[in-house]
């Protein structure tokens, strides 16, 4: 893979302001110097990012994610650090070479699913595809429509795709991982006579299809590609990439079950709205809507699975701190059906009178119960008060707790004796980067090289009096800065932290920033650990030169041997002196 000039990461790096870059993806407020936002790399309930503009980096101070201006973008985005400098660059204006290719290790999967989604579009357009083409149209699925979502169609033949792209060069290998193709007698196409939907990932590649009967057989409704290494059903939502930036403009994303129901509300004009393809939303599902950090409207379709949908999606949603409401529609089976049946403007209005998830709970438990029953009323408030200790919103349990005395007639007294106070959850601490256990002396190179990272002051007494550090690893990271320095005659963290990024040492420049960020930066300090480290070159001296007296017969030897252990131990009194 072609690598950027440093000297041009580093030009980008201290052009992009690292605030301005992180509040395109998270809001940012400023707190004293620094600046503070919901950390978008574990499941944050508070706001536990900070971003230093002083010193180019971000660091959340929960799950110990640290970095800079490119490695933000990079883990944020999911992308290769080269995608990320160019996307940095981009929102810069710098321009950058971008003639090398990028190769990835699954670049052949995703141009074999390029090329096949290439291919059923233009299948639809052809004779072959009339049928397929009709049935959209008659569903009021416009040309225009079809293009945007790269819809397609997939013949009836047994193998046309498998030898498309086999004469292409393809390995059966990769069409088989890819998803396209299957292994029977020989090799055959997955999709057969089916509209194609294809499925693209966050960043916009398309990984995968959900394919669709058109006639009236005896088939699964859809099939979709199953799950390949590019193509992970638990961490996709249909129309993501597309919905993302919308969403944060107008501050919501709709969530509904079919990309038929993402499809016609998208082709409505409104376009923040996902669909999770029939499954249930995982954790990396909720991390993706969380990163957008705005309100979700859960619309799940308007059958009982529907409901149930909303119950396991809304859970976990809630528990993951989502602002939720949601949105059942009415003489409709979906969304897609509503909006056909009625129109773009009542399903707005429809979305601005969604209620809260708890209010949907509190109609859900109605539901299966006769509530003249004295039976069915006790079941319904204590599914109702167990709602209740969940929450810690003091206000809304007392409206809930007056409704339910003055509706069912019971003393609001024993109603808030079932109330437990609980305490507000506590935020789980994940370590993102595993801790290593580090020695004494480990430690102490750790915090010799974060100040060499943030002065050259440091640098140059490290070069003076030390040039040494008795560990590789960390030798070579102080080796590392010296380079830099030498080569741009400055340091600082996040340009330095990009100069590392691909080097073995990027974890370890990471970890040392991580575990030094809160220490205040003291000359006299510096000098005692420098001291320190002195010390430790001299004892692991003493212990070579013992060594060696060991093996020597000659007395003369032994004797100058013991001086030059003498003279190191003098100055290691020294060292500690000063
Ligand atoms: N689904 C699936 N396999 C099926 C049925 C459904 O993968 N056999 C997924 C599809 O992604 C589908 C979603 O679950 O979009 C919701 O299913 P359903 O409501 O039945 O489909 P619709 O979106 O309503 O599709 P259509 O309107 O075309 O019938
Ligand atoms: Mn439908």
């Amino acid at each position: 893979m072609a690598v950027l000039d440093n000297g041009e990461i580093n030009r980008i790096q201290q052009t992009a302001n690292i605030v301005e870059i992180i509040s395109s993806y998270i809001t940012l407020e400023k707190k004293g110097k620094n600046y503070f936002g919901m950390c978008p790399f574990h499941d944050d309930h508070n706001p536990s990012m900070s971003v230093s503009e002083e010193k180019g980096l971000f660091t959340c101070f929960v799950c110990h994610k640290t970095g800079n201006v490119f490695s933000f973008v990079q883990d944020y985005e999911n992308i290769s650090f080269i995608e990320a400098v160019k996307i940095v660059a981009n929102k810069v204006g710098i321009e950058i070479e971008t003639g090398y290719k990028e190769t990835s290790k699954y670049s052949k999967h995703y141009e074999a699913v390029d090329l096949a989604l290439k291919f059923y579009q233009n299948n639809l357009k052809s004779r072959d595809g009339t049928k397929a083409h009709e049935y959209l149209k008659k569903r009021g699925i416009t040309d225009e429509i079809i293009e945007e979502f790269n819809i397609g169609y997939a013949s009836n033949n047994y193998d046309t795709i498998t030898k498309l792209l086999t004469n292409k060069g393809y390995d059966e290998e990769i069409l088989i991982d890819a998803g396209l193709s299957v292994r029977g007698q020989t090799l055959y196409d997955l999709f057969r006579n089916r509209i194609t939907f294809p499925i693209h990932n966050p960043n916009g590649k398309p990984v995968g299809f959900s394919a669709r009967i058109y006639e009236d057989v005896k088939e699964a409704k859809y099939i979709n590609t199953k799950e390949t290494p590019i193509f992970k059903k638990g961490k996709i939502l249909f129309n993501y990439h597309r919905a993302q930036n919308e969403a944060r403009r107008v501050k919501s994303l709709i969530v509904v079950e079919g990309q038929m129901d993402a499809i016609r509300i998208y082709a409505s004009g409104i376009k923040n709205v996902v669909a999770t393809m029939g499954t249930a939303l995982t954790g990396d599902h909720i991390k993706l809507l969380k990163k957008l950090n705005v309100p979700i409207i859960l619309c799940m379709d308007n059958d009982e699975a529907g409901e149930k949908a909303t119950i396991q999606n809304g859970e976990a949603l809630s528990k993951s701190a989502v602002d939720l409401r949601i949105l059942r529609l009415s003489g409709a089976k979906d969304p897609d059906e509503y909006i056909l049946k009625h129109s773009k403007e009542e399903f707005l209005d429809a979305i601005n009178n969604a209620i809260t998830y708890f209010d949907f709970k509190l109609n859900y438990y109605k539901k299966d119960k006769n509530l003249n029953k004295v039976e069915d009323v006790s079941k319904y408030i204590n599914q109702v008060v167990k709602e209740l200790n969940k929450s810690n919103d003091p206000i809304l349990i007392d409206l809930t707790v007056n409704d339910l005395a003055a509706n069912y007639g019971i003393d609001k007294n024993v109603l808030l004796n079932q109330i437990i106070k609980i305490e507000a959850p506590k935020v789980e601490k994940i370590a993102v980067r595993k801790e290593k256990k580090l020695s004494k002396n480990q430690k102490l190179s750790s915090i010799l090289l974060y100040y060499m990272m943030n002065d050259i002051k440091y640098i140059k007494l490290y070069e003076q009096e030390l040039s040494f550090i008795p560990d590789e690893e960390y030798l070579e990271i102080a080796n590392d800065i010296l380079a830099f320095y030498l080569k741009y005659n400055y340091i600082s963290i996040a340009d330095f932290i990009s100069y590392e990024i691909s080097k073995d040492n990027y974890e370890q420049v990471l970890s040392i920033v991580d575990n030094n960020i809160k220490i205040e930066l003291k000359d006299a300090d510096y000098v005692g650990i420098v001291n320190k480290i002195k010390n430790w070159i001299c004892e692991d001296k003493i212990e070579e030169l013992k060594e060696k007296q060991k093996n020597i017969s000659d007395i003369n030897e032994k004797l100058n041997i013991a001086n030059e252990i003498a003279k190191m131990k003098k100055r290691m009194c020294q060292n500690e002196e000063s």
